[in-house]
């Protein structure tokens, strides 16, 4: 190992930076919209293709455009449609499920975040024409895209083109848009919409040129799609290239967005197509220079690693601090976009590690959001605050509580993580704690950080309750296992709680020592004094904390009782669904079968509390237990990790490949909902923190590689404290 060595971050097989697809299939339409998403940290879009194809799953998401709907849905208003252009040859419109589609072939750059579509097809007039589509969301700017088509031709063609602005979409159904006014002329249109509930305005605006040919150009467009067309006709072998430069500006970050959305369209066409890419490639190169991460002798590790990567980056709040990443990215309608732990536990350590300024921005969107949990906490009688299980543009609860069974729509399922599901307010101090000790971040740490942990501390120590067996105990609560919901006791939860509970008397003490005129607003603001401190700091003893003969914990009271299944039965690689679905809501939660690590989970983030061979023994027990292939797609990467502070790297791999896969290859069958975030960064964690084994302490850090037998090297950079590392792991 040689960590001082410096590597080239661009090295590497040009394969191991790009998607690609080479045939289409329409059985597998909604599976590529989210592979081939793409965009720069405000807005995504999925690889909807640019004319439409039938049941398609077109949709882009701009962060912090939220709208309710009756029955408490909260989500991110779908865009109007801006990435969409309509062509005509000789009067047929070209689409992919008419004429003969001769060849096929999509790819997606993770440098520089283009999507190329080539097309050759034969219009049903026996036409053979040859598209190219491109498209990219500028990474230098939030507001800006473009999409680019090129038209050629084996024989005289008439061609219409159609590109503009279609406000007509939808959210599964669900309709958030007002169209509140339009134009076009003949080289631009725009577009007022207004989100129905909360009133958000947004101005899209389109820039189109047409090079390559002479052409009549027109405005055209109905109620809510102003467009502009061309027509022209196309020699054999010529080539016409339509542009279209597109801005989107939301009302939230603009006075008057319409007005800014038009003037950022007509400066982009003033720049040109060539400046807006060295702008977004520039910044591209800047966000890898921090974020690669470099696998040797795995071509399929580098690069579902870096999809990872990339899908993280696209959707990260890089241009705002009320904003975070949902479970499903921006990337579709699966969970609504809302919040989870998913973010603070998977996702915001790889932004903690290589980009900071992100981290610190998701944090920050949960310090906006301390309203909400403290409302939340107020509604459930408890003080302090205490977050949602899911959160979305305010910090209060959005967890539905009943939704339709995945088997059959008409059965409701009792959904109960919003009610009890509490340990998410100790995972997100977990993760500013984690932001902290290796960003040294003090500023953020006396502003904001501390009242986060504070305010949270305050809710678990109101929310336990001391019985009669001198303990704390949670009753009725969810752990990361959700196979088990409503248990007692839960170690996770449990232990989490009396760690969140210590770590603010720490904390309250740095902010008093280091920084006594912030501690002296903060502790009034709270009305916090040194009898509560004190008092959290035995609640911490209090809470019940099982006996563990032979180190083996307890996931939950009484869970030792249950039915254990024959791990043969969980291996059995024939099985295609997930444990609870053959079993059961009520059949797996009476058995000891596991969604996700919940024990193990513990032992991840806090594996002081698993001396001497207490690790070995809780692993042993849980692993096989697990339901990896099918259960939670947040669990393979934290079982990589475990599997090699296990010492057995060659298991972690297995477990690594899962999380690899699980959008890459559609593993649960549910990635055409979108990307699964919590696994794109638990990748990261599974590398970093398990196969490179690096550990940040108060005195610095180090690595005890444990790096599968066909990995060479592994290398990346990280922030400490400032301070650019290099880390480089050799087999
Ligand atoms: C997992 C949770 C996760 C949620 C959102 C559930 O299936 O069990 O841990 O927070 O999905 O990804």
């Amino acid at each position: 190992m040689n960590e001082l060595r410096a590597f080239d971050l661009a090295a590497g097989d040009p394969a191991t930076w790009r998607i690609t697809e080479d045939a289409f299939d329409a059985d597998a339409q909604h599976h590529s919209e989210t592979v081939f998403t793409i965009g720069n940290g405000q807005l995504c879009v999925r690889g909807s293709f640019e004319e439409g194809y039938p049941d398609d799953h077109p949709a882009a998401f701009m962060h912090r455009v939220w709208d309710d709907m009756p029955v408490s849905v909260t989500e991110l208003a779908n865009l109007p449609r801006w990435w969409g252009v309509d062509l005509w040859f000789d009067g047929e419109r070209f689409r992919l499920d008419a004429g003969r589609l001769l060849a096929f072939n999509r790819s997606l750059d993770l440098r520089t975040g283009v999507l190329c579509r080539e097309v050759r097809w034969e219009a049903p007039s026996g036409a053979v024409v040859e598209l190219g589509f491109e498209r990219f969301a500028d990474f230098s700017s939030p507001h800006r895209a473009a999409v680019r088509v090129s038209v050629a031709s084996d024989r005289p063609v008439k061609v219409r083109t159609r590109a503009g602005l279609d406000a007509h979409v939808e959210n599964t159904g669900l309709l958030h848009w007002r169209v509140a006014g339009q134009g076009a002329d003949e080289s631009a249109a725009w577009l007022h919409t207004r989100t129905r509930n909360t009133g958000i305005d947004l101005g899209s605006a389109c820039a189109v040129t047409l090079d390559g040919v002479k052409a009549d150009a027109a405005a055209g467009g109905a109620d809510g799609v102003p467009t502009v067309e061309h027509t022209f006709q196309l020699q054999a072998g010529r080539t016409a290239t339509l542009t279209k430069l597109v801005a989107i500006v939301s009302g939230i970050d603009a006075a008057d967005p319409i007005a800014g959305a038009s003037r950022l369209a007509l400066d982009a066409a003033a720049a040109g197509w060539d400046a807006l890419r060295e702008a977004s490639d520039t910044a591209w190169r800047q966000a890898w220079e921090r974020s690669d991460v470099v696998i040797e002798g795995d071509q399929e590790a580098q690069l579902s690693l870096r999809f990872s990567l990339f899908q993280l980056l696209i959707a990260a709040p890089r241009f705002t601090e009320h904003a975070s990443i949902g479970a499903k990215t921006l990337s579709g309608f699966g969970y609504r976009h809302h919040v989870f732990w998913d973010t603070e536990t998977f996702m915001v350590p790889p932004f903690s590690y290589s980009q900071p300024q992100i981290a610190r921005n998701m944090l920050m969107y949960r310090w906006h959001c301390l309203a909400g949990a403290r409302d939340k906490a107020r509604a459930n009688g408890h003080r302090g605050a205490q977050f949602p299980w899911e959160s979305a543009g305010t910090g209060e609860e959005v967890t539905p509580t009943w939704v339709p069974d995945s088997d059959d729509r008409a059965l409701l399922v009792r959904i109960w993580t919003g009610d009890i599901e509490i340990h998410i307010t100790a995972d997100i101090a977990l993760a500013v704690m984690q932001y902290w000790q290796v960003t040294g971040d003090d500023a953020f740490m006396r502003d904001h950080g501390a009242e986060i942990v504070l305010d949270g501390a305050r809710f678990w120590a109101s929310a336990a309750r001391l019985e009669s067996d001198g303990h704390c105990h949670f009753r009725n609560v969810v752990g990361p296992d959700e196979y088990h919901d409503r248990v007692d006791d839960n170690a996770y939860t449990n232990q989490l709680a009396a760690w969140h509970l210590r770590t603010a008397g720490t904390v309250a003490r740095w902010l008093a020592d280091n920084h006594p005129g912030r501690w002296a607003e903060l502790s009034a603001d709270l009305g916090l004094d040194a009898s509560e401190l004190a008092q959290w700091g035995e609640v911490a003893e209090a809470i019940f904390n099982p006996a563990a003969p032979d180190g083996l914990l307890e996931q939950f009271a009484g869970y030792f009782d249950l039915t254990d299944v024959d791990p043969a039965e969980l291996r059995d690689p024939a099985r295609t669904t997930s444990m609870q679905q053959l079993y059961g809501i009520d059949g797996i939660a009476a058995t000891q079968v596991l969604k996700q690590p919940d024990v193990l989970m513990l032992a991840y983030l806090l594996p002081e509390l698993f001396p001497g061979n207490a690790l070995a023994r809780n692993y042993a027990y849980y692993d096989p237990r697990t339901d990896h292939e099918h259960g939670s797609s947040l669990g393979p990467a934290i079982s990589a990790v475990m599997a090699c502070r296990a010492g057995e790297p060659e298991v972690g791999y297995q477990h690594f490949l899962r999380a690899a896969r699980a959008d890459l290859i559609d593993v649960r069958h549910n990635a055409g909902d979108g990307i699964h975030g919590a696994s794109a960064g638990g990748l990261w964690q599974a590398v970093v923190f398990g196969f490179a084994g690096l550990e940040v302490t108060a005195d610095g850090w180090h690595t005890t590689p444990m790096l599968p037998k066909h990995w060479t090297r592994v290398a990346f950079c990280f922030d400490h404290h400032g301070v650019r590392q290099r880390v480089v792991v050799e087999a």
